[in-house]
């Protein structure tokens, strides 16, 4: 079979098998990268037209229990000036994002335990209040399931937690001991049986990945069903055990995007902040890729640099959520069109290319 005709297969069937995937991966030519963007864009389009979804990202803390090797903002990074925004900030950045025309708020923050139950509801319940025509997307970790039912219950409506790698040894090696796979897995489950959208994904080249590992966390995605997948470049930060690692590769990450796609045609997939940092196009061409959210920084600016993941994180221009007008801009110069609804996912509709048809 040639790469041709496994994009097509692909496309039809959404699935290959392993060897078809390592084939199609291994030996792309530029011919087949463009192809495949095309078609992903073509299932992408049936879905959801020309819509980007834009959601207003506020990284609210930046304390984190956790020691990941790959992390900016791992416990161990004693170089970190560590922030942790109060309830009326959060409030304030809401707020803010809402008069530019947000309509979802991603909280995202480390693992800081600061924020128990309680307080994390009743952020949750402020903005539901005031702006119930808004979904929150949270992104704070692992919490336990009694955590996640009450915040579901206090109104948040979506969930972020990338597995990671979905090969366990590989999750050993980018982990301290004490964090392992099966407790990502269970979260995620957790996640999506409490209610929540629920987002899943993994770093494009980080330490160690194999064809292999990429062909995992593919197999994993088709297990969980998520409705939202994040995916990136591996960026190394130069205070962590990483430091000095290649970055991931951007034509690989492009070219998952637009597998992806191709497997979920319902599925949200934002270009994200990592694809922006590794090449000054990347918003544009993980669009053009098969993606179909962006997620500009609602943060506060004196805490923007601060929640450095990896070595220069874009925070300014188009990231910014104040220069709405430059990535509007930018986003219909490549025949795409903002959006400012909520903007759900729409994984729950029959999947296969047919149902989509108009
Ligand atoms: N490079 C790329 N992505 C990273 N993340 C954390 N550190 C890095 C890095 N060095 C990603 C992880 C995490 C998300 C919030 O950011 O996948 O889930």
């Amino acid at each position: 079979m040639t790469n041709r005709e496994r994009i097509g297969k692909l496309e039809a069937e959404r699935d290959l098998t392993d060897s078809g995937f390592l084939q199609l991966l291994q030996n792309l030519t530029p011919e087949d990268r463009e192809l495949l963007a095309a078609r992903a864009g073509a299932v992408r389009e049936r879905v959801y037209g020309n819509a980007v979804y834009v959601r207003g990202l506020i990284e609210f803390s930046n304390i984190c229990r956790n020691d990941c090797y790959y992390c900016g903002i791992r416990k161990s990074n004693a170089k970190v000036d560590r922030y942790r925004l109060t309830g009326q900030e959060i409030m304030d950045c809401v707020r803010e994002g809402y008069g530019l025309g947000f309509r979802t708020f991603v909280l995202q923050g480390g693992e800081d335990v600061w924020f128990t139950k309680e307080r994390m509801a009743s952020v949750i319940r402020r903005i539901k209040e005031e702006f119930p025509d808004c979904a929150v997307t949270l992104s704070l970790g692992e919490r336990t399931r009694e955590e996640y039912e009450c915040w579901r219950r206090a109104g948040a409506d979506r969930y972020l937690l990338r597995h990671e790698t979905a090969d366990e040894e590989h999750y050993r090696s980018l982990h301290p001991p004490g964090m392992n796979l099966p407790r990502r897995r269970e979260c995620l489950y957790v996640l999506r049986e409490t209610g929540y959208q629920t987002g899943a994904g993994f770093m494009v080249g980080s330490p160690g990945q194999t064809w292999d590992n990429l062909i995992s966390d593919l197999r994993f995605l088709q297990q969980l069903r998520p409705h939202m997948i994040g995916i990136g470049p591996f960026l190394a930060h130069r205070d962590t055990p990483f430091a000095g690692e290649p970055d991931g590769s951007y034509e690989l990450t492009l070219t998952l995007l637009s597998i992806l796609r191709l497997m979920f045609p319902g599925v949200l997939l934002p270009a994200t902040t990592a694809l922006g940092t590794i090449a000054p196009d990347g918003r544009e061409r993980g669009l053009l890729a098969g993606a179909n959210v962006l997620m500009p920084n609602l943060s506060p600016v004196r805490v923007r640099d601060k929640y450095e993941l990896y070595d220069n994180k874009l925070s300014t221009g188009a990231e910014s959520a104040q220069c709405m007008e430059e990535l509007r801009r930018r986003v219909e110069a490549v025949g795409f069109r903002i959006v400012t609804d909520r903007g759900d996912s729409r994984t729950d509709l029959p999947e296969g290319p047919k149902a989509y048809k108009t």
